[in-house]
């Protein structure tokens, strides 16, 4: 995530730009600890006129704003020993939801829900001791844009047979209890938040223990059933209508040019109000020694295999900010240059004109 405010902000300054960006998907790594425990909750503060449960914190918009002024929130403790905050309303929320599990024999627990800026600055981290920057980037949000600020993304785990599984490789497996666990989300008032296959709209990939409170059932209720995600739901997407062309190829698939183009769109996300017309794949020619030599020169330690271009069409809006576009203008055949790593996952290295 630290590359891509790098990228934003280069953006502003140039129309070419050639970078080695992040990956758009995402999963998340919980945490765990050793001991027994029961919950129990405390309230934290009292406050006051309340805070905005439908609040949108994603890639490009941070915590609003005095959030912690008007959040209240209560501390309990999982079954591993950790403490947990969690918005006051969500708490009692995400308690009527685990009966309602419990009645099914679905046992969940809190992993993780509100933290602080320095709290995921030091998952940050962590992560990129652990894992590297790259890893890092692309696991965790960036610290004041995680809507784990909220208190109302809850992050869950399983509780299978008297265990705790608390790992996301090792919760992910278990498919058939996610989907009845989110079957129930609505009734009180969750969405998921991070959907399978919609990491270009979301900016993560598909996180099944990540539940969104927005205090309002039919709301919610309303998102699930559309299968849509939160931010389709407030507008904030705007590249919905958008022509892809995969055209021929004798190189790819055309699965393996739709893995490439979620991201290009998880990168074109950040360029605010500019209209995403389309996208097209520009052919095998683009497919050389020569270019991927070049995009190797750009990003030494990435060991990239394949390289693959897209040319893509976009309107820019009548206020263009900081970007140096021309204002209301249609602009075409703008370059994506993406390269594969050798686990086949594509990045974009490089897109201007
Ligand atoms: N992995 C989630 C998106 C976060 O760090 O907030
Ligand atoms: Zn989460």
């Amino acid at each position: 995530m630290k590359k891509l405010s790098i990228i934003s902000l280069l953006l502003c300054l140039c129309l070419t730009v050639t970078l080695v960006l992040s990956a758009c998907s995402n999963s998340e790594t919980a945490s765990t600890s050793e001991s027994d425990s029961t919950e129990a909750a405390t309230v934290d503060s009292a406050k006051t006129d309340g805070i905005d449960y439908m609040a949108l914190v994603n890639k490009t918009h941070p915590l609003p704003e005095n959030w912690e002024d008007q959040l209240e929130t209560v501390h309990m403790t999982n079954s591993v020993g950790d403490d947990v905050e969690v918005e006051k309303k969500a708490y009692d929320a995400y308690l009527e939801l685990k009966t309602a599990l419990e009645a099914e024999d679905i046992h969940v627990d809190l992993d993780s829900a509100r933290r602080s800026v320095a709290d995921q600055q030091r998952i940050m981290d962590e992560f990129t001791e652990e894992y590297g920057a790259d890893y890092a980037a692309k696991t965790v949000a960036q610290p004041g844009y995680s809507e784990h600020h909220t208190g109302l993304a809850l992050d869950l785990y399983l509780i299978i047979d008297g265990k705790d599984v608390v790992e996301n490789e090792d919760m992910i497996v278990y498919t058939d209890i996610w989907a009845k666990i989110h079957e129930k989300l609505a009734d009180y008032g969750f969405i998921l938040r991070y959907l399978d296959g919609e990491e270009h709209i979301t900016g993560y990939g598909y996180e099944p223990w990540h539940i969104r409170y927005i205090d309002d059932v039919d709301t919610a209720k309303e998102i699930t059933s559309k299968g849509i995600t939160f931010e389709e739901y407030l507008g904030a997407y705007t590249g919905g209508d958008v022509t892809v062309d995969y055209g021929t190829s004798e190189i790819y698939t055309e699965d393996e040019l739709k893995d490439a183009v979620i991201q290009i769109k998880c990168k074109f996300a950040f360029w605010g109000d500019v209209d995403l017309k389309s996208i097209r794949y520009a052919g095998d020619e683009a497919v050389t020694d020569e270019n991927l030599k070049w995009m190797n020169e750009l990003a030494p330690d990435a060991g990239y295999t394949q390289v693959a271009e897209f040319l893509m069409g976009f309107h820019t809006p009548a206020e263009i900010g900081e970007l140096t576009f021309n204002p209301d203008a249609d602009y075409t055949n703008y370059q994506w240059w993406l390269a594969r790593t050798s686990d086949g996952g594509w990045e974009v290295v490089s897109f201007g004109y």
